[in-house]
């Protein structure tokens, strides 16, 4: 990008772009491959694709087995004629066995069986060349990250300074409560942008804005009855809007606050309320036995935010106990597939059982939540009009979408072939909370 603040629209379809994201970023990048609720016991396994990359994600055996329970990932392509070995998910008890020939991996990706293996000359049997190819795979948040690139470095350092805000949140103790999938007419990057500025919703989710909710209306007096009525509504508005992220269980601890009595002072008033709704939803938690950070220190920190980019396609958005995640990936240039995981908690030994893949519905299938809704109707008509005759390039709020151009830049920084130490600081900056910040010198 010449211009920090105008992103040229040919990124969003041209597909010479697309093609330089799927050889110079995708490869090199961590990507969160699953949730581990899809792989609870032992040897089992789920399928991960990006574009034509598929990659197996599996627990290794357990103690008594002689193994620690590992998460390990191997590229998913038989080492005889490369037939991709497995589909989906499932379970490997006894590994892995090719469905064409019947070449055997273990769940370590081991090869353990040729048929007529006799026929085959020596050096085609060299034992480092007959294992499925292993793939670089940490375990962070409750998902398994996968990355192609043996230069790149760790997951952690790829996911700061989001991971530490995270885990002082107990990111990893959430669990799914539905996921659902959405297929997006959009380029990927269009759908991630349209989830990183508060600038739309105004306009495009105009029952988020509550005019009393900091008792501001009309310039009357502050009234604290009416800021807790504001506020219990602005709760219910994103809970019933996103079926999620504010949970419901939530939403009804505020409703039980909403007699409580407050100051005078508006300052004192909201800070009252804001520290009541925390010690009171980190009680409801702690009380039936989930494990729940203090929200209150989380505040004192000044670590309670709402919103994470996990470049470059990875997202929590916490809020109170619960959160929304979303996952982009590309499937064509002017193609994404969208998902949305609902996350909360649970009592120990609660927690609900792995859900089901989901089937990708459209854009405009009615069974979508409000606020996504609201979302999905506008990303076509966006990707639809980057193609006028006319259009040139986005103009972008240096004060409120400047993540959009710290993230574009990133990529540019990819696919420019820039080395990892260089691309660090960068990928760094995109991990924060991207609402209304600004353009930055990322140091490409
Ligand atoms: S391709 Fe896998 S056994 Fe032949
Ligand atoms: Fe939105």
């Amino acid at each position: 990008m010449d211009v920090p603040d105008r992103v040229p629209k040919e990124r969003y379809f041209d597909p010479d772009f697309f093609q330089m994201e799927a050889e110079l970023l995708w490869p090199r990048v961590w990507q969160m491959a699953c949730r581990l609720e899809e792989i609870p016991e032992p040897y089992d396994f789920v399928e991960y694709e990006l574009l034509d990359q598929s990659v197996i994600v599996v627990r290794g055996a357990p103690p008594g087995d002689g193994g620690d329970m590992g998460v390990r990932a191997f590229q998913n392509a038989c080492r005889h004629r490369g037939v991709r070995v497995v589909e989906g998910r499932g379970t490997c008890e006894r590994g892995f066995v090719c469905p064409f020939h019947g070449w055997c991996y273990g769940p370590d990706g081991t090869n353990s069986r040729i048929p007529r293996r006799k026929s085959f000359a020596a050096h085609n049997l060299q034992p480092d060349d007959i294992n499925l190819v292993p793939v670089r795979c940490e375990v962070w948040g409750g998902c398994a990250w996968i990355n192609l690139d043996d230069d790149a470095p760790p997951l952690r350092e790829c996911i700061e300074p989001a991971a530490s805000t995270l885990d002082a949140w107990m990111v990893e103790s959430l669990r799914a409560e539905w996921w659902l999938a959405c297929r997006l007419p959009v380029n990927w990057k269009l759908a991630v942008e349209a989830f990183v500025e508060s600038y739309h919703v105004v306009q495009a989710h105009p029952q988020l804005v509550i005019p009393t909710r900091y008792g501001m209306r009309d310039n009357a007096p502050f009234d604290p009855r009416a800021f807790i009525d504001a506020d219990i509504q602005y709760l219910r508005a994103m809970s019933e809007g996103m079926a999620g992220m504010v949970h419901a269980n939530d939403v009804r601890v505020a409703e039980s606050l909403r007699d409580m009595e407050l100051p005078a002072d508006p300052q004192l008033a909201m800070a009252t309320w804001n520290r009541t709704l925390n010690d009171a939803v980190t009680g409801w938690h702690r009380d039936r036995g989930a494990k729940m950070p203090s929200l209150n220190e989380l505040d004192a920190q000044g670590i309670n935010l709402e919103f994470f980019q996990l470049f470059p396609h990875y997202f929590v958005l916490p809020m109170y106990s619960s959160a929304s995640s979303y996952r982009f990936r590309p499937l064509g240039p002017e193609e994404t597939l969208m998902e949305i995981w609902s996350l909360t908690r649970y009592p120990e030994g609660e927690e609900p059982l792995t859900p089901p893949q989901p089937e990708a519905w459209e854009s405009d299938d009615p069974r979508w939540p409000p606020i996504p809704a609201q979302d999905f109707s506008n990303l076509p008509r966006q990707q639809r009009g980057l193609h006028a005759k006319g259009f040139e390039y986005m103009r972008l709020s240096s004060e409120l979408e400047g993540h959009i151009s710290n993230f574009e830049r990133t990529i540019d920084g990819f696919l420019a072939g820039l080395p990892h130490d260089k691309l660090l600081p960068a990928v760094q900056s995109v991990n924060v909370y991207p609402f209304d910040r600004p353009i930055l010198d990322i140091g490409l």
